[in-house]
């Protein structure tokens, strides 16, 4: 190797999900180095959950605020549970759900492996059974990978590695491409306080599926302090304003339409993009993260959202809507 050389490349790799891309990850994982990969609902930067050093880098490259806390995610129940207590409800979940887009906050063991940085000193911990490669990877590793979405805090979280290498690019050395991931918004997070069963995030599994296996209603809490640190009002911003919505069109904006009917005056859009022409809330959902990065793109100041119903994935479609068209100034603290 000649001098200066370093037997890594200078750039970002992008690796396609081949043969040996679970073993390239899991290298650079046990070098310490957080690598951006795909899970069904977004890509994830994931990294060693166990070690401080790691997870650290894991906020230096998002430039995420460190009192934010982790998921870290598992390849089984039995993992899951040498990390926290897991409660029968939870469990009862976990079977329904586990692999999937579901992420349940339980009271971590103490002697769990699983850094305090990841939990940002809370005493629960936020576990997740992702299907597909993260779940090859992190059996192929064998120790929980603390993930978040990986984007720059308070950005759309990434449903391609091409936007995951626009976004962070220099600042990661390795992206798992496994094409557009297909749920395309985050995990449902859930915790269970008692007798309760709280929705601290909606996410990729409708509130109704969960209430159906879980037997009870699932308690939204509006208003009162953050349940999720990283839930902050402001996050999955674009750089154009988000106006929602929208039942008429504005000259030079950029439209987000849902479904087989036009708000007025949309001839006048600069970019459309419809979610779903059907209103498929799923298709939808897939398809969110992109298409404001896309619209974003075509330099229009305003992106208009059509309504969006609130009902199964549309919940979740609605909460990262509502997000994406809140105020920006003094928010902190995203993910
Ligand atoms: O689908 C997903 O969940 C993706 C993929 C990569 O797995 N991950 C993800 O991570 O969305 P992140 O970091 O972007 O969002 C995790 C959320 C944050 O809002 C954080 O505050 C919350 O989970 N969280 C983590 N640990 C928690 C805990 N112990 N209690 C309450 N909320 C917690
Ligand atoms: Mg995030």
């Amino acid at each position: 190797m000649a001098e200066g050389q370093t037997n890594e490349p200078a750039g970002t790799e992008i690796r396609p999900y081949g043969a040996d891309a679970v073993s390239r990850a899991a290298a650079c994982i046990a070098r310490g180095l957080p690598v951006a990969v795909p899970t069904e609902t977004v890509y994830g930067l994931a990294a060693d959950a166990t070690g401080g050093a790691a997870v650290a880098k894991i906020f230096e490259t998002k430039r995420r605020p460190r009192f934010n806390p982790l998921i870290a995610h598992v390849a089984s129940l039995d993992m899951a549970e040498r990390q926290a207590v897991v409660d029968p409800l939870s469990r009862r979940l976990a079977e329904a759900f586990w692999p999937g887009p579901l992420t349940l906050v339980l009271s971590k063991r103490p002697q769990s492996p699983v850094h305090p940085l990841v939990t940002a000193g809370l005493d629960t911990l936020a576990l997740r059974h992702p299907r597909g490669f993260g779940e090859r990877l992190i059996a192929a590793f064998g120790r929980p990978l603390a993930a978040p979405s990986a984007n720059s805090s308070g950005r759309v979280s990434p449903t391609t590695a091409a936007y995951v290498a626009a976004d962070l690019g220099p600042r990661i050395r390795l992206v798992v491409d496994g094409g557009a991931t297909s749920v395309g918004v985050e995990s449902t997070i859930l915790k269970v306080e008692g007798e309760s069963l709280r929705l601290l995030r909606p996410g990729g599994i409708a509130a109704a599926e969960i209430e159906a296996v879980a037997g009870r209603e699932v308690v939204r809490s509006r208003g009162a302090a953050l349940e999720a640190p990283g839930m902050m009002r402001s996050h999955y911003a674009p750089r154009a304003g988000v106006r929602l919505d929208a039942r008429e069109i504005a000259a030079g904006e950029a439209l987000l339409a849902f479904g087989p009917r036009r708000a007025e005056r949309a001839e006048r859009a600069v970019a459309i993009i419809n979610l779903s022409e059907t209103g498929d809330l799923r298709e939808a959902a897939a398809g969110l993260f992109a298409a404001l990065q896309r619209l974003d793109a075509s330099g229009a100041a305003t992106i208009a959202v059509e309504p969006v119903p609130s009902t199964g994935l549309g919940e979740a479609i609605n909460d990262r809507l509502r997000r994406a068209a809140a105020p920006r100034e003094i928010e902190e603290g995203r993910s």
